[in-house]
C-alpha cells in the first residue's frame, strides 16, 4: 500500500523542516533509519498500546519504556523515568527517542527528546486520531505541573511523524470522537490557515462521514493529510505561536473553561471542544458576524457526528467567566475569543460585553 508524505517547513528554521508519512501498516524501523543516523532508539509507549502493538514495534536496536497509562502521568517523574532509562542505556546524541502513543506520550517523549544532552532525535508515531490530526504535529511538547496542564515544555521539531491508520481501529468510540472535534474544527477554520485545498474540508466531512465514522483508510489517509496541511499552514508561520497560530484555538477558550469547572475527567477534550465550538458560534451570531445559516451549518455537522456531550451542566455564569480568565492564552484582563466572521474563517475578537458572553454559555 502507497504511503502519502507531507513535508512541513519551518519558515523560521528550515533545517527543521521534517516528512509526515500517513499510510497503513508503515513499517516504522524503516522510516527511522531513512530519517535518523540513530544506533539505538528508545520506544516509549504505554501499557495498553503496548499490549496491543508490541509486534510493530520490535526490533533488536529498541529499547522501551513503558509507562501506566493516563494523562496523570505526563509529568515529572515520567519525563526522569525516560531520562534515566537513556542515561543507563549509553544513549548518545546520534540515537533516538520515539513516542508511539497519543498525544500524553507524544508530549512528554517529546519533552524528554528535547532536554537529553541538549537534544536528540525525535520520532512521532501517533497512535490516536488527535495525536495524528493535531498534537503530532506544531512541535508542542510539555508535561504537566501540579498547578496546571502544560506549563513545563518548549518548541521541538520531529524528524519525522509516522501516521498508520491502522492503529486506530482499537481506540474506543468515544477517543474517535475526541479526535474528530479537532477535526471539524479545521473545517471551521479553513480560510483562516492559508492553505491551498482543492475543495471545501466542511463538504468532504459532510460527505464522507459514514465512512470516516466506519475508519474508512482511504478516506482517513486523505482526511489526516488535508488536517496536517492546514495544522502545518498555521505553524509554518508561527512556529512559536506570537500570534497566527491563535486561529487553532476555536473553541477552546469556552473548552478550557469547560474542563477547568468539571476537573478535566468528566469530557473529554473533544466533547469540551465540540461544545465550546457551538458557543463561540452562538457568541459571532450574536454580536452578528456570521449569518444565522452559517451557524446552523456548524451545529449541523458537529450534530452528524454526534459529538456534543448531552449532560452539559448548568453552569454558574460568574463561575464560567473566571475559568475563562484563568486559562492561559487569555491576557491580563482580557479573554481572548477566536470567534467565525464568516463561513470557515474565524478572527480574534477581545473585548466582548461579558453579559453576552453568558448567554452563549450553553449548547
Ligand atoms: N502538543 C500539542 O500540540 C498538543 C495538542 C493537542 C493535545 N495535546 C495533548 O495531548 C494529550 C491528549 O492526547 P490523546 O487524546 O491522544 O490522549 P492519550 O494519549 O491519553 O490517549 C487516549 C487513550 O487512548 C489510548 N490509546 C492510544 N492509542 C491507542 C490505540 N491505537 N488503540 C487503543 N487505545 C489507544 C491511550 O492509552 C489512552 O488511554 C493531552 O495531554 C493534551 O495536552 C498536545
Ligand atoms: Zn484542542
Amino acid at each position: 500500500m502507497e504511503n502519502n508524505t507531507l513535508n512541513i517547513e519551518i519558515q523560521e528554521k528550515p533545517a527543521y523542516s521534517y516528512p509526515i508519512i500517513i499510510g497503513e501498516e508503515i513499517d516504522f524501523f524503516e522510516y527511522i533509519k531513512e530519517f535518523t543516523k540513530a544506533k539505538k532508539i528508545l520506544i516509549v509507549t504505554n501499557k495498553t498500546i503496548f499490549s496491543l502493538y508490541e509486534n510493530r514495534i520490535k526490533s533488536d536496536n529498541a529499547y522501551y519504556v513503558i509507562l501506566e497509562d493516563g494523562e496523570e502521568y505526563k509529568n515529572i517523574d515520567t519525563f526522569k523515568k525516560i531520562i534515566d532509562s537513556a542515561i543507563e542505556n549509553r544513549f548518545e546524541r546520534r540515537d533516538c527517542f520515539a513516542a508511539f502513543g497519543g498525544g500524553v506520550i507524544g508530549d512528554v517523549t517529546g519533552f524528554a527528546a528535547a532536554s537529553y544532552l541538549r537534544g536528540i532525535d525525535f520520532i512521532q508515531i501517533p497512535t490516536t486520531l488527535l495525536a495524528q490530526v493535531d498534537s503530532s504535529v506544531g512541535g508542542k511538547v510539555a508535561i504537566n505541573h501540579e498547578k496546571g496542564k502544560n506549563l513545563i515544555g518548549a518548541f521541538y521539531q520531529p524528524k519525522a511523524v509516522l501516521s498508520d491508520t491502522n492503529l486506530l481501529k482499537t481506540l474506543d468510540k468515544r477517543q474517535l470522537k475526541t479526535g474528530l472535534a479537532e477535526v471539524l474544527k479545521y473545517a471551521f477554520i479553513e480560510k483562516s490557515c492559508c492553505a491551498e485545498l482543492n475543495y471545501r474540508f466542511y463538504d468532504f466531512l459532510d460527505a464522507y462521514s459514514e465512512k470516516i465514522l466506519k475508519l474508512d483508510s482511504v478516506i482517513l489517509k486523505k482526511l489526516i493529510s488535508i488536517c496536517c496541511t492546514l495544522k502545518a499552514s498555521v505553524v509554518e508561520k508561527d512556529e512559536t505561536e506570537k500570534g497566527m497560530r491563535a486561529v487553532l484555538n476555536f473553541g477552546h477558550t469556552f473548552a478550557h473553561a469547560i474542563e477547568n469547572l468539571t476537573g478535566y475527567t468528566k469530557y473529554t477534550h473533544g466533547e469540551a471542544v465540540a461544545a465550546g465550538m457551538i458557543m463561540a458560534a452562538k457568541l459571532a451570531l450574536k454580536l452578528e458576524m456570521i449569518e444565522r445559516s452559517y451557524f446552523v451549518k456548524i451545529n449541523e455537522l458537529i450534530n452528524k457526528y454526534e459529538l456534543l456531550p448531552d449532560d452539559l451542566p448548568d453552569f454558574n455564569k460568574d463561575e464560567f467567566i473566571e475559568a475563562m480568565h484563568l486559562d492561559k492564552k487569555a491576557d491580563a484582563d482580557k479573554i481572548r475569543f477566536i470567534l467565525p466572521d464568516s463561513e470557515f474563517s474565524v478572527k480574534m475578537v477581545t473585548d466582548i460585553d461579558e453579559t453576552l458572553i453568558k448567554e452563549c454559555i450553553e449548547i
